[in-house]
């Protein structure tokens, strides 16, 4: 494989009890790019993900990441490498305050050099680090806030702060923008924007618009194969793509927005 690609997986397979989840897909991230993940419910994009970040084993095929073979990597390794995925439920802890949410993210990607960040002069670095996280997705102001306390949307951003905290090189995002109004829906889109820089992004995304906007290239996935890859433009002209889309009022082409 080329360098040009972070990631990279081949024949990649995942059988439940004989149901067939996600189906020899040979899929591939460009370095750099928001890459979209599309189609209808139940197409195995969650099962997808859950291969990538290993939460599931394969039943066949094989994953890449930056040329390294990690297919049978334990997920925590996956991770340290820089495959991290966000928007996980419960990612961020309700009554610390925002910057401490970031700073136990901060003590969690350093691992086993807690003890040296315990020291009361490092308590300041990551102090330091973790305003700088927050200013990343604009939540600086909000830094002594109780998490509880914060609206929907700045949840969603916290919990961005907390991925980035663990340096993520591939960051996946599932249905980032699920259950946002238009506000918030555009909030997020310029956030995710604003992270991608210097670093690759691949998203499940049911909003057309957001994905017409954000994403450099598209897959889009039915009964656990990929049936099209490329731009919004060529994608949403597809016929196989607009045949999967009708009949699923959760998700359709041609740029209009939900949510
Ligand atoms: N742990 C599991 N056991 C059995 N079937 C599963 C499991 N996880 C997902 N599936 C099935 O695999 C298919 C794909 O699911 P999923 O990956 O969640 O799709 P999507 O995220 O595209 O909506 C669905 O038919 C779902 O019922
Ligand atoms: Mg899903």
């Amino acid at each position: 494989m080329s360098f040009d690609y972070v990631l990279q997986t081949t024949g990649l397979t995942k059988e439940f009890r004989g149901f067939t989840a996600v189906s020899d897909v040979n899929f591939k991230v460009k370095r750099g790019d928001i890459h979209a993940l599309i189609g209808p419910n139940g197409a195995g994009k969650t099962t997808f993900f859950n291969l990538l970040t290993k939460f599931l084993l394969p039943t066949k095929g094989a994953i890449q990441f930056n040329d390294v073979d990690i297919t049978q990597e334990r997920p925590a390794q996956t991770a340290r490498r820089g495959l991290v995925r966000s928007f996980q439920i419960s990612a961020t802890f309700p009554h610390l305050t925002v910057q401490e949410n970031v700073r136990v993210a901060l003590q969690r990607k350093l691992g086993t050099a807690f003890h040296f960040w315990r020291s009361g002069s490092s308590l300041g670095v990551l102090n330091d680090r973790a305003m700088e996280l927050l200013t990343e997705v604009g939540l600086e102001h909000l830094a002594d806030w109780t998490t509880a306390d914060l609206a929907y949307g700045q949840k969603r951003a916290l919990e961005l702060a907390t991925t980035l905290a663990l340096e993520p090189e591939l960051m996946l995002l599932d249905e980032p923008t699920q259950g946002m109004g238009h506000e918030d829906v555009a909030s997020v889109t310029a956030l995710i924007k604003q992270v991608s820089k210097g670093r690759s992004i691949l998203m499940v995304e049911h909003n057309m618009s957001v994905v017409a906007g954000l994403c450099d290239a598209i897959s889009v996935l039915q009964r656990g194969r990929v049936i099209a890859e490329g731009s919004y433009d060529e994608v949403s002209r597809n016929p196989l793509v607009i045949e999967a889309y009708m009949g699923d009022a959760s998700a359709q082409l041609g740029g209009g927005s939900h949510g």
